[in-house]
């Protein structure tokens, strides 16, 4: 090939940008094959004219939920009028007006008007929609956790799933997707919600770093031209997505990286740039894990990130004895500090190498950066409400 390695400025590195966009819908989902098979087990009944199960959607952020989700649900409604598949947001819609307006507008293609209608009537007119066309309604609650936090989880799923009661249509399905793990959608349902909910537990479990590797293989190829992204790069970025249990940062991660080497008129990433998009896209992680520490944990963070910058001995009795120097701790404390560390995944404590039966201390963050989130705790989590 005798192009320049330089760019044009007219030239770009993404074929396709949208597909690094949060909306986008891939063409093919890899690793839920589980989970879609459970989904569209609750479906079947409803293909043949009867009711859908309902579910509760369950697993950390960036595991893939929204997405599967949404591709059953549009290949439903490419296939079949017997199952009206409806999508509602609840970090937008959290009152069962709300969410009731949103469920009108997806069947009818058009919103309610807005005066004069009162719940009764929206509820109305989606119920005449569905019986006119004998058609089974599916609803998708998506990051439910919001209703919840507003109150409003058991009124919406009683009145969504007792439908039919009042209107003779048939029993719609309710997937509810619960992105905090520490929420139990079914466990706050009340017993009147209990009595029509019976929803199958669907987990979504963080993916690895080569199931990461797949996926974001995948985009790239459609997203950027041949050759911008070398290998050896896009196994970094999936270690550190990884890492980070959320393949949403490798996707982000890839997209910054892309952008500074087109910015400097380059037709191919390098190391650097992934160092410097990482920084950004990885910083607010880390900042927030920072500050949801206990003080003494950030003080002996702090200490750790210092000895790693200065290359010392990270060895975990090494650093003890070391840490000492600076303030008391106790060797209990020390190793309970070691395991919030740990927990928090800022740390990994590896199994030594040598004779000892130490472990080492490793960061997984940059030690500048750790040394910075542990010296502005307060601004950190202000991203976060
Ligand atoms: N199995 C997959 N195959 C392809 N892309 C995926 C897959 N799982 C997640 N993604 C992508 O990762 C991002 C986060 O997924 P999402 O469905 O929003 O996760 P969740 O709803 O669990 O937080 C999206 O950009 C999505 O396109
Ligand atoms: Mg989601």
């Amino acid at each position: 090939m005798t192009h320049s390695s330089l760019l044009r400025s007219d030239e770009t590195l993404f074929r396709d940008p949208e597909v690094f966009e949060f909306t986008y819908l891939p063409g093919e989902i890899h690793h839920r094959d589980a989970q879609v098979r459970e989904l569209a087990w609750l479906l079947r009944p409803a293909l043949r004219g009867g009711s859908a199960g309902s579910a509760v959607l369950r697993g950390p952020p960036g595991t893939g939920k929204t997405t599967t989700v949404r591709r059953i649900f549009r290949e439903i409604r490419e296939e079949t009028k017997r199952i009206v598949p409806v999508y509602v947001n609840c970090r937008h819609d959290r009152t069962p007006l709300a969410v009731y307006r949103s469920i009108f507008k997806q069947i009818f293609g058009y919103a309610p008007p807005p005066t004069g209608r009162h719940l009764d009537g929206v509820k109305e007119g989606i119920a005449a929609r569905l019986h006119g066309e004998d058609a089974a309604l599916v609803v998708c609650l998506d990051d439910a956790n919001y209703l919840i936090a507003a109150g409003t989880s058991n009124l919406l799923l009683y009145q969504i799933l007792r439908l039919y009661e009042k209107w003779d249509v048939k029993k719609p399905g309710v997937f509810a997707v619960a992105g905090d793990l520490a929420l139990n959608l079914y466990a706050e349902a009340d017993a009147s919600v209990r009595s029509v909910f019976h929803p199958l537990e669907v987990f979504f479990p963080p993916y690895d770093r080569g199931e990461i590797r797949e996926i974001l293989t995948d985009r790239i190829k459609q997203g950027l031209y041949p050759g911008v992204m070398p290998a050896s790069l896009l196994d970094r970025i999936a270690g550190i997505a990884a890492g980070e249990q959320d393949v949403r940062v490798g996707i982000d991660l890839v997209r910054a990286a892309v952008l500074r080497a087109e910015k400097d008129g380059r037709r191919r990433v390098t190391a650097g740039d992934v160092t410097v998009a990482a920084r950004t896209v990885v910083a607010p992680v880390l900042r927030t894990r920072a500050a949801e520490l206990s003080p003494g944990e950030r003080a002996l963070l702090s200490r750790i990130a210092e000895r790693s910058r200065e290359g010392g001995d990270m060895m975990s009795g090494a650093v003890f004895e070391a840490a000492r120097d600076y303030f008391p701790i106790g060797k209990t404390t020390y190793h309970e500090h070691l395991t919030g560390l740990s927990k928090a995944g800022i740390i990994d404590l590896v199994p030594g190498t040598g004779r000892g039966r130490g472990r080492a201390i490793r960061l997984r963050y940059d030690p500048e950066d750790v040394a910075a989130a542990c010296s502005f705790p307060d601004k950190s989590g202000s991203l976060i409400p």
